[in-house]
C-alpha cells in the first residue's frame, strides 16, 4: 500500500460515495502522486490554489487597481488549443464510433494509456474535484469527478462548474458519475524543479462512452483538460443523452425578451469561434429587443412531462476567446471581466493590465507578449495568442439572466444554427418543419478559425457544430434527434428551427452584414415567426423574410448589398 491509498481511505466517511474512494485509490496507485487532496470547493481553498501558482510563476496577478483577483497564466507554446487529432471515442465497436470521431479499440488504448499514466504524478498533488454539471439538485444535471495533478485545471473547474463538497454529495449509491482522469504527464524527479506550464508532448484525449470515463494525458490547456466541458458535457453527455431520450448540444442559451414584454427562450449552435459569446451577451440596435444571456456554449435540452422543450446551461462560467472582444464588439464581456478572472495567453500591460487584438483599436507602445517575450506594434506578430482566453464566472455578465441557473431550465421557443459562409449561405432562413430543421443542422460548416489546431479559412463541415463534440456516430445522431422531434410531436409543434449565417461577403471580401448588435434585427424577424407575426416567403433553402419583414431602419445597407445576403445559388448548393 502507498501512502496515497492510505491518505484516500483516512476520511472516507466524509467524501462521499465509497465508488469514488475506491477509484480515487486506484487511479493514485497507478500515477504515484506525492499527496492527494480532496477539493471542497471553498474560497480559502481557491486562495490557496491560486496563492501556490503565483510562487511557482504559473499565475502572475494583474494590477489589482485594474483588475482585483485576476491572473494571467502562459501556457507552454505547443500547449495553446484543443487538439482534435489526438482526441479518442473508444466505443467497443467502431461503428458506434463513426467515421467522424478518431477510434481506437478501449483495449487498446487502455494498454497505450497504462505506462503513461503509470507514475505521471510523482512529485505532484493529485487533487480530487467533484463537480456538478447544471444547479445541484436539477433534474437536468449530471455529477463528475476530475483527478488532476493541475492546479490551474482545478481553479478553472472551479468557475466553469458547481465544483466542491455539495456535488460530492450528489453521488449516492444509485448516481450515475462521470469519471474523469487528467495528468499533465509531467512528473517531478526529487530534486528536479518545476516549470510553469507542465505538459507533455504526448497527448491522448481519449473518451470510453460506455462507461462514462474519461482519460486525458500531456495537456493542460481547455477542453483537452477542463474535462467537464468538451469531454464531459458533450462527448460523454451526448452518449448519455441518446440512451436517456435527450440532446447535448454546443449551444449557446438566451433568453429574449420583444417590445410588447413577451419572452421567449433560444438555444443556438455555432461552430467554434463564430463569435457564440458575442451572440450569447448581444446588445441589440433596434429599440425595444432585450437579449439576456443563460449560456455561452453548451446546452442540455430534454423534452418534459409535457412535451416542451426545456434546457439548462450545464456550465457555471465562461471560457471565452479574448481576441476581438472589444467595446463595440461585445461590452458586457468586457464589463464582466472587471476582475475575478483568469486570463491565458493574452499580453500585459506595462501598467499590469491584459491587452489582447481588438480590446482597443490602437494597440499600446509596449507589451510583454503571450510568450513572456517584449512586444511593440512593429514586432510583426500577434501580441496575445488567437486562441487566448479568459475564464469567468457567468454570473460576473451584466447581461446574465434570472434564469440562467433555474433547476428547472427553461422552455425554447426556437432553435438556431450558424455558421462563417462567406458565401452562398443566406443571411437567415426558417425550416419548413423540425425534419428540415435537421437537415440545416447537418450541414453546418464554417470556415476555419484559430480554436483548433487547421488551415484557417478552410471549410469545413461541422454538422449541428458537433463535428468535434459529438460521442458517437453522427448519423445516429441525426437519427436521434428526428427521434426527439418524434416524442416531441406526440404533445405540440417542436421549437421553430432557423440558419443565419452573418458573415457572407461581397466581391471585394468586405463583410455584407454589420454583426454583432445588428443581429438582434434577424433574431426579431425569427421571433415574430415563432409569435406567427412576421411575413415570409419560400425558398429552395425554407422560409426567408418577406421584403420589409426585415427591421433594417438606421442601417446603411443598399438594396444590392440585401440582395446579396439573400442570393441562393443552385448550382452551389
Ligand atoms: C470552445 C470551442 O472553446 O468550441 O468553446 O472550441
Ligand atoms: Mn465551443
Amino acid at each position: 500500500m502507498t501512502l496515497s491509498d492510505i491518505d484516500v481511505r483516512s476520511d472516507q466517511a466524509a467524501r462521499g460515495h465509497s465508488s469514488v474512494t475506491e477509484w480515487v485509490a486506484e487511479v493514485a496507485k497507478v500515477t504515484q502522486p506525492d499527496s492527494v487532496v480532496w477539493i471542497d470547493g471553498s474560497r480559502a481553498e481557491q486562495d490557496a490554489l491560486i496563492k501556490g501558482m503565483v510562487t511557482a510563476g504559473t499565475l502572475l496577478q494583474i494590477n489589482p487597481d485594474h483588475r482585483p483577483y485576476s491572473f494571467v497564466a502562459r501556457s507552454h507554446p505547443d500547449d495553446v488549443a484543443r487538439v482534435e487529432s489526438r482526441t479518442f471515442i473508444c466505443s467497443t465497436d467502431e461503428a458506434d464510433a463513426g467515421p467522424t470521431n478518431n477510434w481506437v479499440d478501449p483495449g487498446a488504448m487502455r494498454a497505450t494509456l497504462e505506462p503513461l499514466f503509470a507514475g505521471s504524478m510523482r512529485g505532484r498533488t493529485m487533487y480530487v474535484a467533484p463537480f456538478s454539471m447544471g444547479p445541484i439538485g436539477s433534474p437536468l444535471a449530471r455529477i463528475g469527478v476530475q483527478i488532476t495533478d493541475s492546479p490551474y485545471v482545478v481553479v478553472s473547474t472551479g468557475v466553469m462548474t458547481r465544483m466542491g463538497a455539495a456535488a460530492l454529495a450528489e453521488i449516492r449509491p444509485d448516481t450515475e458519475w462521470v469519471r474523469c482522469v487528467h495528468s499533465v504527464g509531467a512528473p517531478i524527479a526529487p530534486g528536479e524543479a518545476d516549470v510553469p506550464w507542465p505538459c507533455n508532448d504526448v497527448k491522448y484525449i481519449s473518451h470510453f462512452p460506455e462507461t462514462r470515463e474519461i482519460w486525458s494525458f500531456g495537456s493542460a490547456y481547455g477542453g483537452n483538460a477542463i474535462l467537464a466541458k468538451k469531454a464531459f458535457a458533450l462527448r460523454i453527455a451526448s452518449v448519455v443523452a441518446r440512451d436517456e431520450g435527450w440532446l447535448a448540444e454546443h449551444m449557446l442559451l438566451i433568453k429574449v425578451t420583444n417590445p410588447a414584454g413577451r419572452a421567449f427562450h433560444v438555444a443556438a449552435a455555432f461552430p467554434s469561434a463564430c463569435g457564440k459569446t458575442n451572440f450569447a451577451m448581444l446588445q441589440p440596435t433596434i429599440p425595444g429587443w432585450a437579449v439576456e444571456t443563460i449560456g455561452d456554449d453548451i446546452a442540455w435540452l430534454a423534452p418534459d412531462a409535457d412535451g416542451r422543450l426545456r434546457a439548462i446551461n450545464p456550465e457555471a462560467g465562461f471560457f471565452g476567446v479574448a481576441p476581438g472582444t472589444g467595446p463595440t464588439t461585445n461590452k458586457a464581456a468586457l464589463d464582466a471581466l472587471w476582475g475575478n478572472t483568469i486570463f491565458t495567453n493574452v499580453a500585459v500591460r506595462d501598467d499590469g493590465d491584459v491587452w489582447w487584438e481588438g480590446l482597443t483599436d490602437r494597440a499600446p507602445d509596449h507589451l510583454i507578449d503571450w510568450t513572456g517575450q517584449d512586444w511593440t506594434p512593429a514586432s510583426g506578430r500577434p501580441a496575445a495568442h488567437p486562441n487566448s482566453r479568459f475564464t469567468v464566472g457567468a454570473a460576473q455578465a451584466p447581461t446574465i439572466s434570472d434564469d440562467w441557473d433555474d433547476p428547472r431550465g427553461v422552455v425554447i421557443d426556437a432553435i438556431i444554427f450558424g455558421g462563417r459562409r462567406s458565401a452562398g449561405v443566406p443571411l437567415v432562413a426558417e425550416a419548413r418543419d423540425w425534419e428540415h430543421g435537421v437537415l440545416m443542422g447537418a450541414m453546418v460548416s464554417s470556415e476555419r478559425t484559430a480554436a483548433a489546431e487547421g488551415t484557417i479559412g478552410e471549410l469545413r463541415r461541422d454538422p449541428f457544430a458537433m463535428l468535434p463534440f459529438c460521442g458517437y456516430n453522427m448519423a445516429d445522431y441525426w437519427t436521434h434527434w428526428l427521434d426527439v422531434g418524434r416524442t416531441l410531436k406526440k404533445f405540440a409543434e417542436p421549437p421553430k428551427i432557423f440558419q443565419v449565417n452573418w458573415f457572407r461577403k461581397d466581391a471585394d471580401g468586405r463583410f455584407l452584414w454589420p454583426g454583432f448588435g445588428d443581429n438582434a434585427r434577424v433574431l426579431a424577424w425569427i421571433l415574430d415567426r415563432v409569435d406567427g407575426r412576421a411575413a415570409a416567403v419560400e425558398s429552395p433553402v425554407g422560409w426567408l423574410p418577406a421584403p420589409d419583414a426585415l427591421d433594417l431602419a438606421g442601417l446603411d445597407l443598399d438594396d444590392a448589398a440585401l440582395e446579396q445576403l439573400f442570393e441562393i445559388d443552385p448550382a452551389s448548393w
